[in-house]
């Protein structure tokens, strides 16, 4: 049967023996990057802050391979000790660890003028901090496996995009830690590489992003013509734990078929709707976005 989670490009069994630890393993974009590795070969432990939720989904990425075991952990990024904890329970059941995914994130569509200190710290803490936590919590892990860590990014800091100053500045912080580690693990054998997701279709991210009705439009303004799948991103999340990114580290993929080089996307119906913030946060907070 065909493998559906990832391209046929790759060989089967590849992750044979292999564990990956994903954070945020429940959500949309990073199930599907669980998804594959798994079909692959590997082993999983996926952590979320909904322990049902987590569990529920870890029992059925464990049943697309026969003889895989994927676990579900119930855990918050922002605390270290959970991590830490998480990490002992996926080596004690799991064996190892090899791969890292940090995928955790929060985000929401606020303007600056309605955006609270504390909203702007909460999402600095979860995807910045988490993803530091996370890799901190699986050092000694990374280094004995000779592991690869992705952390999953966004092209928002690219150039100033509307009611996204928080998750901008926190994937930008990204970026740079990302940068950073692959130098200072580099000589003991760890990757460190960023994908950059563009408008991937079926997430609520890009369901928040998109003004009603905006779909077509935002097609458009994708230099390929299409939006994203989760299963671009698992395919580029394959190739890089993959032996043939074996010389790549400190690197950012951007998979977004071109999308922020035309910044289009992002400028949708601009500057109305800085303009219109007022009207736009009601809308949202009636709305619970
Ligand atoms: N718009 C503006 N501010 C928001 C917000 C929104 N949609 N959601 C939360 N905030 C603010 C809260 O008002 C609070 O600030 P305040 O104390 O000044 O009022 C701060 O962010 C923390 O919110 P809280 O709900 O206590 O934090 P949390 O840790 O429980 O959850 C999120 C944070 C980001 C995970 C949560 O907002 C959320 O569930 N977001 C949507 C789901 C999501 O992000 N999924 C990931 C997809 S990438």
């Amino acid at each position: 049967m065909a493998n559906v989670y990832a391209s046929s490009v790759f060989k089967p069994g590849i992750f044979q023996s292999k564990v990956v630890f994903c954070t945020g393993g429940a959500g949309t974009i990073c199930r599907r990057q669980t998804e594959a590795l798994v079909s692959l070969g590997a082993n999983a432990a996926i952590l979320g802050r909904k322990k049902e939720v987590t569990e529920k989904a870890a029992a059925e990425i464990q049943s697309l391979r026969k003889g895989s075991k994927v676990i579900g952990i119930s855990a918050d990024v922002r605390d270290l000790k959970s991590l830490q904890d998480a990490v002992a329970l996926s080596v004690k059941e799991l064996g190892r660890i090899d791969f890292v995914i940090c995928g955790a994130a929060g985000n929401f569509i606020a303007d600056f003028r309605h955006l609270s200190a504390n909203a702007f710290k909460t999402v600095v803490d979860i995807d910045l901090i988490g993803s530091f936590n996370t890799v901190k919590a699986a050092s000694s892990e990374l280094i004995k496996n000779k592991g690869s860590v992705i952390f999953v990014s966004a092209t928002l800091h690219y150039y100033g995009v509307q009611f996204q100053s928080h998750v901008g500045a926190a994937k930008a912080g990204i970026d740079a830690l990302s940068n950073a580690l692959a130098v200072e693990l580099g000589p003991f054998g760890v990757r460190f590489n960023c994908i950059a997701p563009g408008p991937i279709d079926g997430t609520e991210g890009l369901a928040r992003l998109l003004p009603d009705g905006a779909r077509e439009q935002a097609i458009k303004a994708v230099p390929l013509q299409r939006l994203g799948s989760i299963n671009d991103i698992a395919d580029a999340t394959v190739f890089l734990f993959s032996d043939a990114a074996s010389f790549i580290t400190g690197t950012v993929s951007v998979v977004d078929g071109g999308a922020w080089q035309t910044g289009q996307m992002q400028a949708l119906a601009y500057p109305d709707t800085v303009l219109n913030s007022d009207k736009l946060w009601n809308k949202m907070k009636k709305a619970k976005l």
